[in-house]
């Protein structure tokens, strides 16, 4: 496991944005993993900034992201699909086509799961997955649990979950119950794990994250077992190291 400390937010951002951009100048082609929330905000913004400059070229690269809302469709403003064409997608010559996120309006859950999983496997592998840290430890929505899903599945959103999310939403009975994620074995194949943190917010639980027990009761902490895992987080982050 290799730390960046980052001063800061913006820090934190340029400096997995430049991770991510040396994948992209060396292996145009690759399947970039990506994330969602607050967080990667400021990673999007720097790599459009550099695809602006010319620095950047998108049109090879491939993507699959972590997680949607079951019953939220692309033209839902909440959902991650809709995230991630206006905060990222938009701005950066990615074909539309090459990018991917599981179907939040296919009913069925074995079905979008089972899809979800045949369009990983088309990938032909993850060569970087971007995660962010829930305040309960979960990474894409895998929430604490007795056992760590390997999978895509449908889980049920916690209630802690269900609290924070909520801003982006009118209110907490708008945020939905559930939700089709990636499964921890899935992350944990991609070549490299980039996760990024950012916030006093989040210091208890990214030590308990990196520092604790591997358990299923903190998702995240399966990544102690990853051979390549990058973490860059901010001062208020590691503030507990
Ligand atoms: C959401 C997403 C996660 C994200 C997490 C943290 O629930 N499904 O992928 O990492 O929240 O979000 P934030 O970065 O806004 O704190």
């Amino acid at each position: 496991m290799r730390i960046i400390k980052c001063r800061d937010y913006e820090d934190m951002s340029r400096k997995a944005a430049n991770l991510i951009g040396a994948l992209v100048t060396g292996r145009p082609d690759c399947v970039l993993g990506l994330a969602t929330g607050s967080t990667p905000l400021g990673i999007y913004a720097s790599l459009i900034r550099r695809y602006e400059s010319g620095d950047l070229d998108f049109s090879a690269v491939k993507s699959v992201n972590l997680d949607e809302y079951r019953g939220l469709g692309e033209q839902d403003p909440q959902s991650y699909r809709y995230y991630m064409r206006e905060n990222f997608f938009r701005h950066i010559n990615i074909r539309p086509e090459n990018t991917h996120l599981p179907d939040g309006l296919e009913p069925d859950s074995e079905k979008a799961c089972a899809d979800y999983d045949a369009v990983i496997a088309s990938m032909g592998g993850v060569d970087l997955q971007l995660l962010g840290l829930g305040h309960d430890g979960h990474i894409g929505f895998n929430e604490p649990n007795d056992f760590f899903d390997k999978e895509t599945h449908c889980v049920d959103l916690a209630p802690m979950t269900i609290e924070a999310n909520k801003r982006f939403f009118a209110s907490a009975d708008e945020v939905p119950r559930q939700a089709y994620t990636m499964g921890i074995a899935a992350i944990m194949r991609a070549g490299c794990v980039l996760l990024a943190v950012s916030g006093k917010d989040k210091a208890q639980i990214l030590k308990e994250a990196l520092t604790g027990p591997v358990t299923p009761r903190v998702p995240a902490s399966a990544l102690q077992f990853h051979p390549h895992l990058i973490v860059a987080a901010d001062a208020d982050a590691l503030s507990l190291f």
